[in-house]
């Protein structure tokens, strides 16, 4: 691999970079349904924007088409995503403006479409999650976010809800004690899709509030793009120096994960 090709995904509030230069949309069909994109460079490389949620945050996180979104940006032959995704903390001390760039997951949701895998290969496929996310593209936002002075927690254990409804306080209260640091509903299956294949992935966990029983106050989901409309210009420069700062030709193991993945598709 020489220059990196970069796909970001976008979660709730992040819906376009404007840094991207030559902008222009494009469609891929896949065997799961198409995906639409924005296409585009920055210093020198190829870059591509997909809104998690579509354009006008329309799709709920239960019912993204998570498979047409990998395996589109396995056809445009991407090396590294960078995905966003708002979320809740379970500790006071990791405040909304703060990015996590959480190193595991705990999947608790219960009936998205999981996996590439089903059976039609003819055998069965075990994918190797002992490190969830990339170390390459991990190390390249830390680096980026620091570089920019930004609140940068290196690590953090995310946990996936079903949702589209917030958690109880009774569940926010199990999860503390199972190690989880932040709540959301969208980084599984994305996460485990793009490891089966073979794409480097990490994902910038953005606190945008207190989960249930952590903050006194009623979660609302106009807290949360307020407060992801706040921290956007801070959060395109993070995604921006990060898409430089991916090394090229970077090896990792994130690769391997996808040696059962289809060639033609
Ligand atoms: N819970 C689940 N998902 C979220 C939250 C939350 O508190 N905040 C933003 N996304």
């Amino acid at each position: 691999m020489g220059n990196p090709r970069v796909a970001v995904i976008g979660g709730s509030g992040v819906y376009e970079q404007s840094f991207m230069d030559n902008e222009q949309e494009i469609k891929v069909e896949t065997r799961f349904g198409a995906a639409i994109l924005k296409k585009g460079q920055y210093r020198g490389r190829t870059v591509f924007f997909m809104a998690r949620h579509g354009g006008g945050h329309t799709l709920p996180p239960h019912l993204i088409n998570y498979r047409a979104n990998i395996a589109a940006l396995k056809k445009l032959n991407v090396d590294a995503v960078i995905a966003t995704a708002a979320v809740g903390s379970l500790h006071r001390q990791v405040t909304p403006g703060s990015r996590v760039i959480i190193d595991q997951f705990i999947d608790f949701t219960k009936q998205r479409p999981l996996t590439f895998y089903e059976g039609e290969e003819g055998f069965v496929v075990h994918t190797d999650f002992s490190e969830p996310y990339c170390p390459e593209v991990r190390a390249a936002v830390i680096k980026a976010g620091l570089s920019l002075g930004q609140n940068i927690i290196d690590g953090g254990c995310y946990l996936c809800t079903e949702g589209p409804r917030f958690e109880t306080p009774a569940e926010i209260k199990m999860f503390m004690n199972w190690g989880v640091d932040v709540v959301g509903m969208t980084n599984v299956p994305e996460v485990t899709l793009a490891r089966e294949a073979g794409l480097c992935y990490a994902t910038i966990a953005l606190p945008t509030n207190y989960a249930a029983g952590v903050s006194e106050l009623p979660l609302t989901q106009d807290e949360v793009l307020k407060a992801m409309e706040k921290d956007s210009p801070e959060l395109e420069k993070l995604i921006a120096a990060t898409v430089a700062a991916i090394n090229p030709g970077f090896y990792c193991l994130c690769r391997e994960g996808g040696n059962n993945y289809p060639k033609e598709q």
